[in-house]
């Protein structure tokens, strides 16, 4: 594994208990106070615990949060994009003395982990909302979600005692089976792909122009929370092994989830999205039009112009940008503006909110957005959802 791309930070972080260690948690858990987590934290604390958030070892402190909010790192100088915070309300927050532990539960009281707790912070919603959505509406999803949230933070190290239970047991590979799978495979170059939609013909071509140059495409979708208007995991998941079945060189793919919330931040999410999968192994990751984008509020580019912050060193994984792509009907073939001289009449364009409209409506979108076979299976699995 030695010539794998290192972990951000340098070194995989692995903060689950097990055996016997495991046992004397739970046990010291029982007489605890707990906090419930939502599902945005559920995903973080496995999110940690099993390294994909490497360094992060549990929930920022106050001198991280500020310095990523701020300036997009950590307290000690290393790039990180977004906050990773357990906020609770001022109620919850009064009960719990700071230098005890708590024990995190999932939502039926069942305990996941525990949090050594260290710190306790106040933080201005609206300064983070501004800095990482590049606004304050509430109609951004993310800010909805942060202005909802409680107003303290927990901060301190955490232990994952049990996991979420995972909602598709064969392709929740955490960062170590990641990278065992690449190093067996042979794959020096592994491009990471995110996504939280159906794999259409631009995602298809973006990741066939990627796999000319990497020896191996990781489609690493996110199945974590989204917003209700997005297709369900379970459907997506369907459409992705249908695709790779027909489309893709078997030796050249790997499907795995993402199991990360989705934060609609853009920018800053594609800069944390690139980080998550340096530490699952992948050494390029693709950014193409609007990337974790939601409404108009960032610009078509924005989240590719956001990597040019840093050198290309202190990120360790290369962002693949890749221009708005489609169908050229004069072309034959998919194009972007780079690659194609002729007039958007020429062009088969379709927004995701109108093709979303199609699929539930059992409507098959063209053949030259959709996969006829990846298209039937989305329209029975909305059918059935
Ligand atoms: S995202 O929220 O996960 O970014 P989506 O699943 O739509 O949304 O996109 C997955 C990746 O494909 C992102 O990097 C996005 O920028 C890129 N992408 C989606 N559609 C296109 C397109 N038509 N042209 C180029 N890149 C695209």
């Amino acid at each position: 594994m030695t010539d794998l791309i290192a972990p951000h930070g340098g070194t995989l972080v692995d903060r689950q208990l097990r055996g016997a260690a495991r046992e004397a948690a739970l046990e010291r858990a029982a007489s605890l106070p707990r906090i419930a987590l939502g599902a945005r934290e559920r995903s973080d604390l496995e999110m940690i615990g099993t390294g994909v958030l490497s360094p992060l070892t549990g929930f920022m402190n106050e001198r991280d949060y500020r310095s990523v909010v701020q300036e997009m790192r950590l307290a000690n100088g290393l790039v990180w994009a977004l906050p990773v915070t357990l906020a609770v309300s001022r109620e919850q927050a009064a009960a719990i003395d700071t230098g005890r532990e708590v024990a995190l539960t999932d939502e039926a009281g069942r305990v996941l982990g525990l949090l050594s707790v260290i710190e306790k912070f106040t933080y201005d919603k609206a300064m983070e909302a501004q800095a990482c959505f590049g606004t304050t509406e509430t109609a951004h999803p993310g800010v909805a979600r942060l202005m909802r949230q409680g107003e303290v933070c927990l901060a301190g190290e955490v232990w994952l005692l049990e996991r979420p239970a995972p909602q598709f047991p064969a392709f929740h590979l955490d960062p170590v089976d990641t990278r065992r799978a690449f190093a067996e495979r042979g794959w020096r170059t592994v491009v990471g792909f995110q996504t939280r939609n159906p794999v259409h013909r631009a995602h298809e071509y973006i990741q066939k122009c990627a796999l000319e140059i990497c020896d191996g495409l990781l489609l690493h979708p996110l199945v974590g929370e989204t917003k209700s208007d997005d297709i369900p995991a379970d459907v997506r998941m369907d459409a992705y092994q249908t695709i790779l079945q027909h489309y893709y060189p078997q030796g050249r793919t790997m499907l795995a989830v993402f199991p990360a919330a989705m934060r609609y931040a853009g920018p800053r999410e594609a800069v944390w999205h690139a980080i998550c999968r340096k530490n699952y192994g992948c050494t390029h990751f693709i950014v193409g039009r609007d990337h974790a984008g939601v409404g108009n509020y960032y610009g078509t580019y924005d989240a590719q112009r956001i990597f040019d912050r840093f050198s290309p060193g202190e990120l360790g994984i290369t962002p693949l940008c890749f221009e708005h792509t489609f169908y050229c009907r004069s072309c034959g073939n998919m194009a972007s503006a780079k690659t194609c001289p002729h007039g958007s009449e020429n062009h088969v364009a379709l927004s995701g909110t109108k093709v979303r409209e199609m699929l539930y409506s059992g409507l098959v979108p063209p053949p030259e957005f959709s996969r006829p076979e990846v298209a039937l299976v989305l329209i029975n699995g909305l059918r059935k959802a």
